[in-house]
């Protein structure tokens, strides 16, 4: 028997990094009038709070210590535009450098930094009317999700979409670097031990390297609007 939440259902969106995941997250929430939860960016930002408090990754007695007694993320709407919040600081812009992303790879697979973040997630989405974006959505932190979603791309495309991302912010990397960068999380992301990068059995998976933002929208909402409609027929 499924859960029914009071909110919508709970669309899960899992895939690599540069596969589209946050820009359709964001554009499918509005379309449903949901509210977006972008977890990556709440590992970022326990990668960042972590690194700053200078905390021995290597001794997770130390990291579950930190996370349970010190660590506060959220995820706000300031003005129309999404923040991250880290024990309060506005921590949005700088999560998003190339050395971030490689120190979140390896944060985000210390047992600990998961549990925490678990809990929150779960707590976000409990009501339904989300569309949380991930790694492990629709296999962990809602396995019960009504739609699940497994958005990928080729390698090359996903870099060349980060590389131009990263130029357009004044970060200057070669796409030849940003290849590297991408071939290492997939790799940090699917080989770890908990939680790794996996497709969940009953996901939708999606290849958008030949597709617009705007195909690839539409399918997913239609989708997504036709499971409304079928979960709010069965109440
Ligand atoms: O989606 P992103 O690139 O902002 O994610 C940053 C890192 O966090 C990425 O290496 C994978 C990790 N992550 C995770 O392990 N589980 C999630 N649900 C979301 C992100």
């Amino acid at each position: 028997m499924k859960t029914v939440r009071p909110d919508g259902i709970v669309v899960a969106i899992d895939g690599p990094s540069g596969a589209g995941k946050s820009t359709i997250a964001r554009l499918l929430a509005e379309r449903l009038g949901y509210v977006q939860v972008d977890t990556g960016a709440m590992y970022r930002a326990a990668a960042l709070l972590l690194s700053r408090a200078g905390i021995d990754l290597g001794n997770i007695e130390a990291v579950g210590r930190y996370c349970h007694n010190n660590m506060d993320i959220r995820l706000e709407s300031n003005s129309g535009s999404r923040v991250v919040l880290a024990n309060g600081m506005d921590v949005t812009d700088q999560i998003r450098s190339p050395e971030m992303s490689l120190l979140t790879s390896r944060v985000s697979s210390l047992k600990p930094v998961r549990e925490a973040l678990l809990k929150s997630q779960q707590n976000m989405g409990r009501r339904g009317g989300v569309v949380l974006e991930g790694r492990d959505i629709g296999t962990v932190v809602f396995p019960d999700a009504e739609m699940k979603f497994y958005l990928i791309a080729s390698v090359e495309e996903r870099a060349r979409r980060r590389c131009e991302e990263l130029n357009r912010k004044g970060q200057p990397v070669t796409l030849a670097e940003t290849i590297t960068d991408v071939i290492q999380r997939d790799r940090q992301d699917s080989e770890r031990d908990i939680a790794p990068l996996r497709q969940a059995d009953d996901a939708v998976p999606i290849d958008s390297s030949d597709l617009s933002i705007e195909d690839v929208l539409e399918a997913m909402t239609t989708l997504s609007r036709n499971k409304i409609e079928a979960v709010s027929a069965r109440l």
